[in-house]
């Protein structure tokens, strides 16, 4: 597959519009699955991606399509409920060009038992490695700019296309920037009914800035109520892009999928490196393996690799041989070499993903290149400490957040020891959702039971002694400092919410409560608003998105992206729980939301925590001075008070239920608390 033939594009979109439902399709269309894999949205390969119905991470599957032979590759018939014409009724468009010239190029050698196996029609996935027919010849324009092929062109003939599917929620963001990086195109989809919504805006724009193809997509045109003229209007008039442009699909019937591959093939370009040139090879992703080791996902920028080439990194210089090559088909398929524009995998026995660092470019040993611009590192916009829930667990711990970090390294993570938890660490994540992720998957993957404290964001303290302290946690803030404090600062970002006009009073007077900064204030059609605003990070991990979506029935959208810092008047509130601070617990708020924040969180402390054997006095102070208070009167909470009667299996499963809650108490003193307590601050 000279670049040429090559596409490679990524599915963009708001959460839930449909992306890895119509990434399954496609892999179905170009038989690279079986349509009965019995799995829906095979991608999502992550527990968690399964339960929570969300992409965490992005994945590239490889596909084979003859183009423009969309009748074959259509006509396997969808489940088509609605009763109206699938795939198959519709015409098969023309290529846009014709053909230029056709010449004979020999594969690699590698190629041709991949090839053997895409071009007999073969039902599922799987290489099926063996000998085969081979291909047969290839078409390769001569004429055009680049590698022949200019933008809008297609030629008759079988292209390789590489599929990123990547997440929709906005903790993810930096998953899409980095996916995309790889990618000349991209499908972006809006679902028929919901229209635009703030993601849509986010993604379009970051497809935009990259200089990328956009293809918009009207999905889900078969529900009762979509309305794909009024989002077409709105593609229109927000992003300008043209009503002709616009394909009308259904993943879920498979109505108008056919035209899909085609306008990819003649709209996006083809990857613009060059095969005569030494290596260049960048690193997308890396994720380890129990037992091929450290997997790298790569993209053949220049030149092209094989099967024991040795290759270097252009940012540590280390050397490696190249024991497997190939491309996600859409599972691992050795192919013994990845040609210029070639989206794939290389295992080279490194030990570590720490070796194999996002963004590095790898080249041939003895052909040193230049590198390619890196990745921006991921930002951190919540820190919190993850704690092992028994103490003696440490070691048990740390094995797991060094394999999990290996796999998700966008995560940063620091030891640290805490008065009231023990050792730890603080680890930095892009969002809630992401911490919430991690949590979830330290436990499901590597059996780790942990505490996470309080998520906070980072904040900047500057003091009349030129001292200048970078808060990741709000324990390490003095209480009393030996030097005057002159500056706090805390981070900001720009909210984009999009909303039916009726609410939008209601969404700046939240924005405003919230210390929002207007920005803009637009319409994307006659109905919907488009609001952007400067807000604190803090207020915006605040619960701000539940508040968001109750105060609009669930009709709003947001996203937001970091937009540097800003001074504020910020002061740090401890917890004492009989006296004693709880470093864990202190946090950092804004001196004119003390005073409530404060009575709230003590308020919500009382809840949480069950009574002791003795009374326990909450307290939340700043700078020594008690702001609020509670008191927790004595007396050892009975599970089985509510149990009449004597259904012995009930007392037991309420006993087991109690244990596995005390799994996740800290002793701190003398008193239990819960883990939930520690998340109780979020919500002041
Ligand atoms: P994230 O990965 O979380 O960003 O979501 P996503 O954009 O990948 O959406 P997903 O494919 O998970 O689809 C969300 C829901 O919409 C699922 O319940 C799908 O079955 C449904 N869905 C997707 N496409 C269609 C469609 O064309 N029509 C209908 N009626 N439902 C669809």
């Amino acid at each position: 597959f000279p670049p040429s033939r090559v596409r490679n594009f990524s599915i963009i979109a708001h959460v839930d519009h449909g992306k890895s439902t119509l990434a399954d399709r496609l892999l179905e269309l170009t038989r690279t699955i079986r349509k009965d894999h019995g799995q829906p949205q095979y991608l999502d390969k992550l527990q968690v991606e399964r339960e929570r119905g969300i992409t965490v991470k992005a994945q590239t599957a490889t596909m084979f399509f003859d183009y423009p032979d969309v009748a074959s590759a259509a006509s396997p018939s969808f489940p088509n409920p609605s009763g109206q014409p699938g795939p198959t009724a519709e015409p098969t468009p023309k290529p846009a060009l014709p053909l230029s010239r056709t010449v004979v190029n020999p594969p690699p050698p590698g190629f041709a038992s991949l090839l053997a196996t895409t071009t007999d029609s073969v039902p599922g996935p799987g290489p099926g490695l063996g000998p085969g027919p081979g291909p047969g010849p290839v078409s390769v324009p001569v004429a055009g700019r680049g590698h022949g092929l200019s933008k809008g062109a297609g030629v008759v003939g079988r292209y390789l296309l590489n599929l990123v599917d990547t997440p929709g929620h906005v903790d993810f963001s930096y998953e899409v920037s980095r996916s995309l990086s790889a990618c000349q195109g991209v499908l972006l989809l809006v679902d028929a009914c919901q229209g635009i919504q703030a993601q849509t805006v986010a993604n379009f724009y970051l497809a935009f800035e990259a200089g990328l193809t956009i293809i918009p997509i009207v999905n889900k045109i078969d529900q009762p109520n979509a309305d794909p003229e009024r989002v077409i209007l709105q593609l229109e008039r927000t992003f300008d892009l043209p009503a002709s442009e616009v394909l009308l699909t259904s993943a879920k019937t498979g109505q108008g999928l056919h035209a899909l591959l085609p306008a990819v093939i003649e709209r996006i370009p083809p990857p613009g490196g060059d095969p005569l040139q030494p290596l260049r090879m960048q690193v997308l992703d890396s994720f380890y393996d129990d037992y091929k080791g450290v997997i790298c996902h790569v993209a053949v920028v220049d030149g092209s690799l094989k099967k024991a080439d040795r290759v270097v990194s252009c940012s540590t210089g280390q050397s490696y041989e190249v024991l497997d090559v190939g491309i996600m088909h859409p599972e691992l398929t050795p192919t013994d070499v990845l040609l210029t524009g070639q989206v794939g995998y290389v295992i080279t026995g490194m030990r570590s993903t720490q070796e194999a660092s996002v963004g590095d470019t790898f080249h041939h040993a003895k052909c040193p290149v230049e590198p390619l611009p890196g990745f921006k590192p991921a930002k951190h916009m919540v820190f919190a400490g993850v704690y092992p829930a028994n103490g003696s667990e440490f070691e048990a711990l740390e094995s797991a957040v060094a394999r999990l970090t290996c796999n998700d390294p966008s995560v940063s993570v620091s030891k640290e020891t805490s008065g009231a938890l023990g050792v730890g660490f603080r680890c930095g994540f892009l969002g809630l959702l992401h911490l919430d992720v991690f949590h979830q998957r330290l436990d499901q993957e590597y059996g780790a039971q942990v505490i996470t404290t309080t998520p906070t964001v980072p904040y900047v303290f500057e003091y009349a002694d030129g001292t200048r302290l970078d808060v990741q946690n709000p324990a390490t803030v003095p209480a009393r400092p030996t030097s005057r404090l002159v500056k706090a600062m805390e981070p900001v970002v720009t909210a984009t919410i999009i909303a039916p006009a009726e609410y939008v009073g209601s969404l700046m007077t939240l924005c405003t409560e919230r210390r929002g900064e207007q920005l803009e204030y637009s319409f994307i059609d006659s109905s919907r608003a488009l609001l952007k605003y400067r807000l604190p990070l803090r207020e915006v991990v605040t619960d701000f998105y539940n508040q968001l979506k109750g105060l609009t029935s669930g009709y709003a959208s947001f996203d937001y992206e970091e937009a540097g810092y800003q001074e504020a008047d910020l002061v740090k509130m401890d917890v004492l729980l009989n006296g004693q601070p709880v470093d864990a617990l202190s946090s950092i708020v804004h001196r004119s939301k003390a005073q409530r924040a404060g009575r709230e969180l003590v308020g919500r402390l009382k809840k949480v925590i069950d009574r002791q054997m003795f009374e326990v006095t909450i307290q939340a102070a700043i700078a020594g001075k008690p702001i609020a208070s509670e008191t927790l009167s004595a007396m050892r909470k009975n599970v089985l008070a509510k149990c009449y009667g004597g259904d012995v299996t009930r007392k037991r499963k309420l006993l087991e239920k109690q244990k596995e809650g005390k799994k996740r108490m800290k002793r701190i003193g003398s008193i239990d608390v819960p883990q939930e307590a520690f998340h109780q601050l979020l919500k002041t």
